[in-house]
């Protein structure tokens, strides 16, 4: 709308958008909802890229839309990086502030880059979680697969907060709390803080404890698809892991059996 909040104009073919809501779940971690571009299109997982007009040339960093495409407002979960160019200012943002965003969303953990099975996996750390809080929320993820089971490894048990609410609302949601019902499981660690639960991921996989905790059969590429997003290292880990049990990496244009994609913004 040409509102030039901080003096500096809205760039050229970028929407300004109205901060809703801000929630911070720790001094590393928050979340905000802004209003949805009329316009905007978007498969859900992918990402957008996210701005502050507090410069002549803004600074965009990839945020994956946690909310479902379905929604009209956008979520999304951020890290804090006390010194990071974009989240230094952004972790300020209040209700009323403007945010801008580019106009294309793309990203490769959509259910199209998937080719069909029983299960899906949705492996993430910290705000990788992001996508997989868009993809929970839509019903498209419940017509491909029968069972979700979402792992979220973070620090600590604060960290935690956002998948443990975002998957409790999933029953109390009028929109798919029936389509979810029984379908999705939730399984937590922590790294750095005690838990009822500990250990990456990877670790929890290999020494087969996580299957024996749920109760679960092996991962396998006949009956299972998996998705993971989270830090460089632990994207490289997982799919290293998951590609030893013969899951492949798929995309739009070759469907497969695994997709992986970096929990941006540091
Ligand atoms: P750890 O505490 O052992 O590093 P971050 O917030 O730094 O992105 O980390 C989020 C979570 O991801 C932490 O629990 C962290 O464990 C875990 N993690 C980091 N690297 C890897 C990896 N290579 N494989 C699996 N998990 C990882």
């Amino acid at each position: 709308d040409g509102a030039e909040p901080l003096g500096f104009p809205i760039p050229a073919n970028v929407h300004a958008e109205k901060v809703i809501s801000v929630r911070h779940y720790t001094d590393r971690l928050f979340s905000f909802r802004i209003t949805r571009p009329q316009s905007l299109r978007f498969r859900s997982g992918e990402f957008v890229m996210i701005g502050l007009p507090n410069a002549e040339k803004p600074i965009f960093r990839a945020y994956s839309v946690a909310s479902p495409a379905w929604d009209d407002e956008l979520e999304f979960f951020s890290i804090k990086v006390p010194d990071g160019p974009l989240t230094q200012h952004l972790q300020k943002v209040q209700p009323g502030d403007t945010v801008i965003m580019r106009q294309k969303p793309t990203g490769t953990l959509v259910l199209d880059a998937l080719t069909p099975a029983r299960r899906l996996f949705m492996i993430s750390t910290g705000t990788g979680i992001a996508p997989f809080a868009s993809l929970l929320r839509d019903p498209d993820t419940y017509e491909k697969f029968e069972r979700v089971v979402l792992t979220h490894t973070c620090r600590d048990k604060a960290e935690l907060v956002y998948g443990q609410e975002l998957v409790a609302g999933l029953q109390t949601d009028p929109l798919i709390g029936e389509l979810t019902h029984g379908r999705v499981t939730l399984y937590n660690s922590t790294t750095r803080e005690d838990s009822p639960r500990m250990g990456r991921i990877t670790a929890l996989i290999g020494s087969g404890k996580f299957y024996a905790d749920l109760g679960l059969e092996k991962l396998d590429p006949e009956t299972d698809r998996v998705m993971i997003c989270g830090s460089m290292h632990m994207l490289k880990d997982v799919k290293e892991l998951v590609e030893t049990m013969g899951f492949r990496e798929g995309s739009l244009s070759q469907p497969a059996s695994v997709v992986v994609e970096r929990a941006f913004v540091g």
